[in-house]
């Protein structure tokens, strides 16, 4: 009832259970079939045999060859008898031949006949076995009931003294294959029953567990990521399970990491959008002020400084825009080597002692004369200028000290300043692309695009190494950068690469 609801209930389940219950009820017809025809077998050649040795038993006990008279046989009658009627209580009947095909024993007129082929088998001392299976009619008028029979002939000295035919109704061996006929069909139907109901299950859990995989499936493709299977078993259908699981959830990784990225290129549209639209319109403003007429004479040379300048923002603009993403697609070049870092300080300090002097700020350099360093010298410089730079940037009349120092297998460089400092909030973002925590103070003087802390940091952890800030707002800022020495393995690389 239960199995023809729920077919009822799935049609699509019942591929499954037909295919399923076909292969077990052919196998349980088949193996029927074949133990029902061995049982047969089975009976009647444990019968031949039972009544081969009843026969040899018979003779032993009843047959008395004399060896003086040169092989002459007597049987004595009262032992066939007596072992009769021992006999008959197992359903075997004896008849008792002479070598001469005459019935020795029993005179009830019913004994088998032996015919010339079975007393030619005889003859060449084989055993003959049969089956009589119809009620014979014998020549006198009676019948004889259809029986199982050997006909056994004995020898003394290569001369055939005796024949016996014992044979038991085959009415009675045929009820013993029968008996075991039964069992085995109930046997049989039980075990069909059983693989049925067993099979069942296993169908309609593997109906499930697939169903489950195909809606999960169904759930993919709408650009579900999300979902996940409740894992089960361990056979094939569970590994699935548990690698669909895996599939969704690379799947959601990677879908997340697109839409982190697509949000990141419509960000980075809209501030290059708006990085130059400001320069734009400011030469726009002078160009249409010199098509009208309207720039006084005075004002004109400083308005094309003023294009000027803002034409050179632009290239600067794009060409950091560019040399930012191909630090960041790490489609740059390290050209790393060892050097002296305390010398790149003092050029820079050399370069720069104008500029501080203009914001009234004082170059404070804080280095052992020997600071060895392992990086990109060109890179290295450009990291170091672009900090140095901010710290007089937001620095009035205060310091700025460079300071350099070995650590464990790595170089540490701190640039501190006594500035304008930052918001816990600000340092979170400064190393942002186009990120200026105060969009008013713009001086124009060393550019202003946002762009320099996103370069050197992208700079410096491509050569593996690490920036930090720590500044407190109106106290001033400290930036750390660490830079690591050379590796076994770039070593190693470098060695190699230099022998070649
Ligand atoms: N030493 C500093 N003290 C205070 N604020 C700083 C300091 N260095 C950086 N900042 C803040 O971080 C922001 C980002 O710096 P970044 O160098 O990336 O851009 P920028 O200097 O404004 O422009 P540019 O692209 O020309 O360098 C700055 O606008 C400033 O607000
Ligand atoms: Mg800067």
């Amino acid at each position: 009832m239960m199995i023809v609801k729920w077919i009822a209930n799935n049609e699509n389940d019942l591929s499954a259970v037909n295919g399923i219950f076909l292969v077990i009820a052919t196998t349980i017809v088949l193996l029927g079939f074949s133990f029902g025809r061995m049982s047969k077998t089975f009976v009647y050649d444990t019968t031949w045999n039972n009544l081969e040795k009843y026969s040899d038993s018979l003779i032993q006990h009843s047959l008395k060859v004399n060896s003086k008279t040169n092989g002459q046989v007597t049987f004595n009658m009262s032992r066939i008898k007596m072992t009769q009627s021992i006999l008959e209580n197992q359903s075997v009947h004896f008849t008792v031949f002479s070598a001469k095909n005459q019935v020795v024993y029993p005179a009830d007129g019913v004994s088998p006949q032996i015919t010339k082929s079975d007393w030619h088998h005889l003859q060449k001392d084989q055993i003959v076995r049969k089956v009589s299976n119809k009620n014979a009619k014998l020549k006198n008028g009676k019948t004889r009931p259809a029986m199982i029979e050997i006909i056994k002939p004995y020898y003394y000295r290569n001369k055939l003294v005796a024949a016996v035919s014992a044979g038991a109704f085959i009415a009675g061996v045929n009820s013993n294959v029968a008996r075991i006929n039964r069992y085995l069909l109930k046997g049989l139907l039980v075990s069909l029953i059983i693989s049925m109901v067993v099979s069942f299950f296993i169908a309609r859990r593997l109906n499930r567990r697939i169903a489950m995989l195909r809606s999960g499936a169904n759930q993919v493709s709408n650009g579900n990521y999300k979902v996940r299977l409740k894992p089960g078993g361990k056979d094939e259908i569970g590994e699935l399970i548990n690698d669909f699981n895996r599939m969704t959830a690379s799947l959601e990784k990677a879908n997340l990491e697109i839409q982190r990225q697509e949000e990141r290129r419509q960000e980075f549209l809209a501030d290059a959008a708006h990085e130059m639209r400001t320069p734009l319109t400011t030469i726009s403003g002078i160009l249409e002020g010199i098509k009208y007429d309207v720039i006084p004479q005075e004002s004109r040379d400083k308005s094309i400084q003023l294009m000027s300048d803002e034409t050179q923002r632009l290239i600067r603009l794009v060409n950091e825009n560019l040399d930012f993403e191909k630090i960041r697609s790490n489609s740059i070049q390290l050209d790393k080597r060892h050097f002296n870092a305390a010398k790149v300080f003092s050029n820079i300090v050399d370069q720069l002692t104008n500029k501080a002097k203009e914001s009234g700020d004082q170059l404070i350099l804080n280095s052992p004369d020997d600071l060895p360093i392992y990086a990109d010298y060109d890179r290295f410089v450009q990291v170091v200028f672009n900090i140095i730079t901010n710290a007089i940037q937001f620095t009035n009349h205060g310091t700025v000290t460079i300071t350099g120092e070995r650590g464990y297998n790595e170089t540490i460089i701190k640039i501190a300043d006594t500035g304008i400092g930052m918001t816990e909030e600000q340092q979170k973002n400064i190393f942002e692309r186009y990120y200026k925590a105060d969009a008013s103070r713009r001086s124009g003087k060393y550019g202003e695009s946002g762009l320099g802390l996103a370069i050197v940091h992208q700079l410096v952890k491509s050569h593996g190494g690490k920036i930090s800030v720590a500044s407190k707002k109106g106290k001033g800022s400290t930036f750390t950068i660490i830079f690591p020495d050379e590796t076994a393995a770039e070593k190693k690389q470098h060695d190699t690469g230099s022998n070649n």
